[in-house]
Formats: C-alpha cells, structure tokens, sequence
C-alpha cells in the first residue's frame, strides 16, 4: 500500500487525504514548501510518483540558514516562517523511495531546488547471464561497486580489525575474497598481514593475485573447504558472502571455529544490508515483495552468529550499515 493510501486509511476524512499538489499550488509545477509537515511533503511525492512522472522538484529552505538545528525546528527568514531540514533528509526521503536526489541548486531568497528522478529499479548489479561461479566476476556488473568508497564501511571494518587486536604479522582466512577490498582496510592496521583468500570465482582471484601479489589465494568452494588444507588464523574474515545461494553459512561458522581459528583468533561476519539500483546504495535487507527494508532474516542470521561466537569464548560486537559486520574476538582474561 502506498504511504498517501496508508495515511489515509489511518486518518481517513483528514486533509492528507486529498489531492496534495492541488493543496499547495496548481500554477506552479514545483512548488515552495515552507511550514509543511513531512507528512504533507511525502503525500505530494507519492502523488507525483502515482502520476507516474519521471522526475519532479520543489523548493525548501537552504539547510545551510538552520545550520545546529534538528529537522522540524521553526526558522524565521525574510519574514516567513520555514520548517528546518538538513541536506540529509532529502537524502533519506530520496533513498527509501526510489529516487535520486539531483544536486541541489540555489533558488533565491534562500530556498533551494531540489529534483528527484525516479530510479530504475531493472537496472540492478546482476547479470543474470554471468555463470553462478562467475556471478560476482571481475567482468560482472558486482565489479563495478567499489566498497572503499563507502566511508561507513572503511570506518566500520577498520574498527573491526582494531578490535581483532592482531599481533605484527597475523594470518588472515578471507571467505569470498573476490578482489580483495577488505584486504586493502585490514593492511592499513596490521600492514605485515598474510592472507590466504578463497573464492570460486577464477577471475575476481586473477584480480587480487595482481592487486596482493604476496598473498595466496584459493580457487575453491565453500562448502568443500575440508579440501583445501588451509590451516589456521588469527582473523578469519567473510564479508557479504555466508548469504550466497548454496552456502551453508551455519557449517562454514563450525568449521571455521573448529578447525581454522587460532585460540585467541578472531571472527568477522559481514552480513549484506543494502541494495544497489541504478549507480545508487540504498540501506535495508529487502524482502521479496517488501517495499521497504525488511531486517527479519538478516537480524536472525546476526543474532545465531552473535550466541555461536559467545558459546566458544568470543566477546562479540554488532556494528555498520550497509555490511552490518558481526565481530568476535577472544574474551579478555579478566572478562
Ligand atoms: C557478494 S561477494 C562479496 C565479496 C567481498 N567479500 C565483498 O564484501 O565485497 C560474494 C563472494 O563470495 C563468492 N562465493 C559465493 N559463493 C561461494 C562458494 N560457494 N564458494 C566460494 N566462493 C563463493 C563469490 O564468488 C563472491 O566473490
């Protein structure tokens, strides 16, 4: 149900229940919000969605002139009163719906235009001609996401690995490596790291071989990991892939806890919580059919991690945004 249909079911015979754009100006396509609710605001968008257009603009105030304060605080300027809105909010309002937010463009009188187009939701990342070994391959469309250049998941991951509290040269066990991005964060904090990295993709190997030429990396399957000898490490690490088809997240957690973790050695699980559609990350596990984020599976995953990594003696820690990364690492003594 659309949010104008679920408001108004919720507050039938209220004025959300009208047309909005009607409400505010029928002259002028892009008209001015200034003391409208959210509520109001998101009314009109979902009208101009359900009018199918493509793209669609308004004007609010300059967050800038409201600088300190939090969103829905009044502001006086040039007379009128205007309700407070950091540059975040259009961000956030752009996110959940699907749209873009173009870069915003100054309107005069300290307003600013903002234009939100409407995303293409086919144009998603997979191929879904790429082979099932090759499906996040170095020529799929997964290659052109570059995970360092989400701040979140360099700050994120890079806490992790403090955490880990990694001696001068530890051994590190990457599941899923692909390329090696974590690679290039955990380096920055233990520089002398020595990797063994296993995927089934031969040609996101081929790229790491060449970025990490000192590190070994493994052409195999997860769930044949008995097969590889690989040994065992200070830091095993499996970022947003324990949720790929045909991996049995639960037995490769066994096995890496039983067979190839060092007794004061650490875990991360990154779990992926996000979707990518038409150059933009949007935040939220999607559901089949959901919407909007829907975390049930995501939030069961993390919380059966979180009791199986305290149940063998790991102090555990739930972190980040778009990979939520499940952190365990040895209990101090005096825990
Ligand atoms: C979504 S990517 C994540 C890559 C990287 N860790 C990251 O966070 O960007 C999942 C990776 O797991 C690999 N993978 C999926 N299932 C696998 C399996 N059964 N055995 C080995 N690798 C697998 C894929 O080839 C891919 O490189």
């Amino acid at each position: 149900m659309r949010l104008t249909e679920r408001i108004a079911s919720l507050r039938s015979g209220s004025r959300l229940g009208e047309c909005p754009r009607s409400r505010y100006d029928r002259a002028v396509s892009e008209p001015v919000f200034r003391r409208e609710s959210m509520l109001d605001i998101l009314a009109f968008v979902e009208a101009e969605l359900a009018a199918e257009r493509d793209g669609f603009g308004f004007r609010v105030l300059d967050p800038d002139l409201g600088r300190g304060r939090y969103a829905g605080e009044l502001i006086d300027h040039a007379g009128a009163l205007h309700v407070h809105r950091p540059l975040r909010v259009w961000l956030d309002l752009a996110e959940r719906l699907g749209l873009r937010l173009r870069t915003p463009l100054a309107a005069g009188d300290g307003l600013i235009r903002l234009r939100f187009e409407r995303l293409d939701l086919d144009r998603r990342w997979q191929d879904p001609a790429d082979a099932e070994r090759e499906r996040y391959g170095a020529t799929s469309g997964y290659a052109r996401i570059a995970k360092l250049e989400d701040p979140g998941f360099v700050i994120d991951l890079a806490e992790a690995v403090v955490r880990a509290r990694l001696g001068a040269a530890p051994r590190v066990l990457d599941l899923g490596v692909n390329t090696g991005d974590e690679l290039a964060v955990i380096a920055r904090v233990a520089p002398e790291l020595q990797v063994v990295g296993v995927d089934h993709s031969a040609s996101a190997l081929a790229v790491a071989r060449a970025r990490f030429p000192a590190h070994r990396f493994v052409e195999g399957d997860l769930g044949a990991l008995a097969d590889l000898a690989l040994g065992v490490f200070d830091l095993v690490i499996s970022l947003n892939t324990l949720q790929s088809p045909g991996v049995d997240d639960r037995e490769v957690l066994r096995r890496v806890v039983q067979h190839h973790l060092a007794p004061a050695g650490a875990v991360i699980l990154g779990l992926p919580n996000v979707r990518y559609v038409d150059g933009e990350a949007s935040y939220g596990a999607r559901m089949k059919n959901f919407r909007q984020p829907e975390l049930g599976l995501l939030v069961k995953d993390v919380a059966f991690y979180r009791k199986y990594l305290q149940q063998h003696g790991r102090q555990v820690f739930v972190t980040g945004k778009h990979t939520v990364l499940v952190t365990g690492v040895a209990a101090p003594l005096d825990a």
